[in-house]
């Protein structure tokens, strides 16, 4: 049953409470590898299904367009005061309503559509909003790509100094969504330096690791960091611009007024809760419990014949080129949802097969090291994927059905929050 419960809305809206407690029973009963994804605390939980919902702030605590924001103004300050203390930054921003829209802050905080900005080109690992020619951010902006090495599956700093060199952009970002390995900010930075550009970590897929110091952290090297709030974070859907005190004003500005209107407040207590669970100790243990299972079900996966881009992981993410198992992305992520394991198709870095059938396959330890789950059992899932394929190559739904079975046993001796 989902929890907190929800009596008033089975009352009020039948249909939408029974889809609420059939998507509560599938996260409990699947092992979820989606990379970018994990399970709220019910503290979370219960702060973003507030009152708080039902409140207007447009501006900034002390400076709203609205009145009575006498426990709104608290509840924003609070969260970024929280952010400025787990991440170490001069200035932090709660109100973007997702990672998106909080990128695309920086790029009006700091340039103007035409100018030459830099990203990660998306099918080697970076994000839409970093210049993909599809984005707003790639039609709006002359957007250049690096991407990474074909020999090592890893960003080529040479590649990444030169192009930055040759077109000199006023943003470089870094980071990005489908990226196993440690960002190098130091490195970024130093590229970003000699040409004159603002270096931009998007941390939205560590940002849970660098505040548990699993990552190494990009305050001091990179001037902004965006993040979204709901990956390894583990917050509510939301995100948060932080950066050093000199690109502060622009950044508030172009949050608001320039890009949105009121705050999510209900999101922002979110946050807060989030954040003030990400500076506890057990936190830290989460994070290196995070790396520790990736590295371990990377381990597990080489051993049974997976292709992993780069060889393994550094962070919480895996992905791997499933051609030598004689499958494709999709059919194995479909068949292995049938199974009770839940992840994403993905590109591979020079996929020749088109992204939305793709070679490759992203994994992720975030949520299922929320549940409990340790390198232990990291094996038992490398098993499941590797039989799944195995099955749905010969068309077997039965042993499909099994490996479901299986997954449900071993997933109902471990807590899920927000179940009871
Ligand atoms: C690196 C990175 N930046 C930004 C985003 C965008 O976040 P949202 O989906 O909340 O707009 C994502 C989402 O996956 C991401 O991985």
């Amino acid at each position: 049953m989902h929890q907190p419960a929800i009596p008033h809305l089975a009352a009020a809206d039948p249909d939408i409470a029974q889809l609420v407690e059939g998507e509560a029973a599938r996260q409990f009963e699947k092992v979820r590898l989606i990379a970018s994804e994990n399970y709220v605390s019910t503290a979370v939980l219960e702060a973003t299904g507030s009152v708080l919902t039902n409140k207007y702030s447009e501006g900034y605590a002390g400076k709203r367009y609205y009145e009575g924001q006498q426990f709104i103004d608290q509840v924003e300050t609070l969260a970024i005061e929280r952010a400025k203390a787990v991440f170490g930054v001069d200035h932090a921003n709660v109100q973007p309503y997702s990672g998106s829209p909080a990128n695309l802050a920086v790029y009006l905080a700091l340039a103007a559509p035409g100018d030459t900005v830099m990203g990660m080109a998306l099918p080697a690992g970076g994000h839409l909003t970093h210049g993909w020619s599809v984005s707003a951010t790639g039609k709006w902006f002359r957007a250049v790509q690096y991407g990474v090495r074909k020999d090592t599956g890893r960003v080529d700093m040479d590649e990444v100094r030169d192009l930055a060199r040759a077109e000199r952009p006023k943003l470089i970002f870094c980071g990005g969504t489908a990226i196993p390995r440690t960002i190098d900010f130091p490195a970024f930075a130093e590229i970003a330096a000699e040409v004159g550009a603002v270096l931009v970590a998007d941390i939205a897929h560590i940002a849970g690791l660098v505040a548990g110091g699993a990552h190494p952290s990009p305050v001091g090297h990179a001037q902004i960091i965006s993040t979204t709030t709901h990956k390894t974070l583990r917050g509510p859907r939301g995100a948060m611009l932080m950066s050093d005190a000199e690109h502060a004003k622009a950044l508030d500005k172009a949050v608001f007024p320039g890009l949105q209107g009121g705050p999510h407040n209900h999101t922002t207590a979110g946050i807060a809760v989030a954040l003030a669970e990400a500076a506890r100790p057990e936190f830290r243990e989460y994070a290196a419990g995070v790396v520790a299972n990736a590295k371990a079900l990377a381990e597990a996966l080489t051993a049974r014949g997976f292709d992993l881009v780069s060889g393994g992981t550094d962070n919480h993410l895996i992905l791997m080129d499933v051609t030598g198992k004689g499958t494709a992305g999709k059919p194995l992520a479909k068949a292995l949802d049938r199974a009770g394991i839940e992840l994403n198709y993905n590109t591979v870095p020079f996929d020749p097969r088109k992204p939305f059938d793709p070679s490759g396959l992203r994994l992720g330890t975030g949520a299922i090291t929320t549940r409990g789950l340790g390198t232990e059992q990291m094996p038992q899932i490398a098993e499941w994927i590797d039989r799944t394929a195995t099955a749905a190559n010969d068309g077997d739904e039965t042993a499909i059905a099994t490996i479901a079975a299986e997954v449900k046993e071993l997933l109902s001796a471990y807590p899920m929050p927000g179940w009871a």
